[in-house]
C-alpha cells in the first residue's frame, strides 16, 4: 500500500472501547475512519453523524466493504475468536481487543486463519502499549540500569460495579477481572520482563455474592531469567489507587475521589446494566477527548540493579544513585496508547514490520491468564508452554 494513501480503518463494535478507538484513528495521519458495525442504533447513528462513512448493522457487511483494509474488533470477548477469523478470511488486516480469546484453542484458530489470509494482526490495546511502559521497557532494555529482577503491578478500581452485561459476572462466560483487567497487567510485566514467564501460582476470588465473578486477585509469576512479577488487582470500589496517582484516570484525566460511587449508582438506577453500559459510554454518549496526561493501569514499579522506575503523571520516574529524576516523554499520550497500537498496525502494513503484540503473543499472555484461574482454582504452582520473548 502506497504511504500517501490511508488506510480505511472499519471499526466492529461503538461500544466504550470502540468510541475511543474512533477518535484516535480520526486523529491518526495513517488512517482514514472508513466504516463502523454495530448491532444497536443510537451509537451507529451518532456515527453516521459524525463521518462520511459506510455504516454497517454487522460485521459481515463490513468484511464485504472494499473501502476497509483494516478493522478493528471491540465486540465482547466471546465473539472476538469468530469476528477475527471472518475479518481474515475477508483479507482485512486486524486489531483485536484483548483479551485474544477465551480459549488457547481459539487463540489458535485466529494465528492460523491470519497466516492462511497473509494479513497482519495486533492484539491490543492493552496498557502495555502505553507511552510510560513502552518507556520503562526501552530504559530495561538498554542495560542502563543493569538485570531486571522484580516488577510490581497494583490496581484497585471500581471494575465489579460498572454496569455490566450477565455473562460479564460469569467467569465461564468470560467475565470477572481475570479475562478483562489482568491481562493488562500480564501484559505490561511481560513486556517489561522480556515476556518469558516460566510458571504462574495465584490466588483469585468473589467476595460478593450478588456479582459472583472474581473481583480480586493476587498472582505471583516467575520469568526463565529469575526476575519475577507480583500482580494485585482489586476491583470493589472501596480503595481507587488512582488516590496514589494524584487522582489522574486509568486513561488519563482529571477525576475526583469517589469512593464507592459505582455500587450506589447501580442501587438506584433506573435501567438495565446492559441499556447502561450503551447510554453512559456507546460511541456518541460521551466524549472527554484527548486526556491531557499518561494513561496507566495503578502503579508498576520494575527493580533492576541500579535503580527503579515507575510511572508518572507525564512521563518516567527513576530513582537511582543520584536520587530520583523524572524523564519526560517525547510525545503526549496520544488517545491512552491507541496511537502506539495503530502505529505499530500501520508498520506492519506499510514497512511489513512484524508487530510484537500479534497472534502468539496475545495467546502467551491469554496462557497467564488461564493459568491465574487454573492456579486459584487448584492451589498449585502452573508452568506455562506457549511463550514468545519480547
Ligand atoms: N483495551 C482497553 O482498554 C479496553 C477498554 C474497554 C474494552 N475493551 C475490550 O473491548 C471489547 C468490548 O468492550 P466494551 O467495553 O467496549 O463493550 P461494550 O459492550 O461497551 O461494546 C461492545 C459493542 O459491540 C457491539 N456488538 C456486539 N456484537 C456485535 C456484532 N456482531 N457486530 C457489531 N457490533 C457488535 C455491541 O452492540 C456493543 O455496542 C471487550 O473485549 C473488552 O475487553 C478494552
Amino acid at each position: 500500500m502506497a504511504d500517501s494513501k490511508p488506510i480505511g480503518l472499519g471499526i466492529v463494535g461503538l461500544g466504550m472501547a470502540g468510541a475511543v478507538m474512533v477518535r484516535a484513528a480520526a486523529r491518526h495521519p495513517a488512517f482514514r475512519v472508513a466504516a463502523a458495525a454495530e448491532l444497536q442504533a443510537e451509537p451507529r447513528q451518532a456515527f453516521a453523524r459524525d463521518f462520511e462513512a459506510n455504516v454497517h448493522s454487522d460485521i459481515s457487511g463490513l468484511c464485504d466493504d472494499p473501502t476497509v483494509d483494516a478493522v478493528y474488533i471491540a465486540t465482547p470477548h466471546q465473539f472476538h475468536a469468530e469476528h477475527a477469523t471472518l475479518a481474515a478470511a475477508a483479507g482485512k488486516h486486524i486489531i483485536l481487543e484483548k483479551p485474544m480469546a477465551l480459549t488457547l484453542a481459539d487463540c489458535d484458530a485466529i494465528i492460523a486463519a491470519v497466516e492462511k489470509a497473509g494479513v497482519h494482526l495486533v492484539v491490543g490495546h492493552t496498557h502495555a502499549f502505553d507511552p510510560t511502559i513502552r518507556a520503562m521497557r526501552a530504559i530495561i532494555a538498554s542495560g542502563e540500569l543493569g538485570r531486571l529482577g522484580m516488577i510490581a503491578s497494583w490496581n484497585y478500581t471500581n471494575y465489579l460495579y460498572r454496569p455490566r452485561r450477565p455473562e460479564e459476572l460469569d467467569t465461564t462466560r468470560g467475565g470477572g477481572i481475570l479475562f478483562n483487567q489482568v491481562p493488562h497487567q500480564i501484559e505490561i510485566v511481560r513486556l517489561l520482563g522480556g515476556g518469558l514467564v516460566k510458571s504462574v501460582r495465584a490466588q483469585a476470588g468473589a467476595l460478593d455474592p450478588a456479582r459472583p465473578t472474581e473481583g480480586h486477585a493476587v498472582a505471583f509469576l516467575a520469568f526463565e531469567d529469575g526476575a519475577a512479577a507480583s500482580l494485585v488487582y482489586g476491583g470493589y470500589d472501596f480503595f481507587d489507587s488512582d488516590e496514589l496517582h494524584a487522582w489522574i484516570s486509568e486513561r488519563g484525566s482529571a477525576k475526583q475521589p469517589a469512593h464507592g460511587a459505582a455500587r450506589r449508582a447501580l442501587l438506584t438506577r433506573r435501567h438495565s446494566e446492559a441499556e447502561l453500559r450503551t447510554l453512559n459510554y456507546a460511541y456518541g454518549a460521551a466524549d472527554d477527548g484527548e486526556p491531557p496526561h499518561q494513561p496507566h493501569f495503578g502503579l508498576t514499579i520494575a527493580t533492576c540493579a541500579r535503580g527503579e522506575l515507575r510511572g508518572s503523571v507525564d512521563g518516567v520516574l527513576l530513582y537511582g544513585m543520584d536520587g530520583r529524576r523524572e524523564i519526560a516523554l517525547p510525545e503526549g499520550p496520544r488517545f491512552a496508547g491507541r496511537g502506539n497500537v495503530l502505529d505499530d498496525l500501520a508498520a506492519a502494513i506499510r514497512a511489513g514490520q512484524r508487530p510484537l503484540h500479534d497472534g502468539r503473543w496475545g495467546k502467551a499472555t491469554l496462557e497467564a491468564a488461564l493459568a491465574i484461574q487454573t492456579s486459584a482454582r487448584e492451589g498449585r504452582e502452573v508452568m506455562l508452554k506457549h511463550q514468545v520473548a519480547a
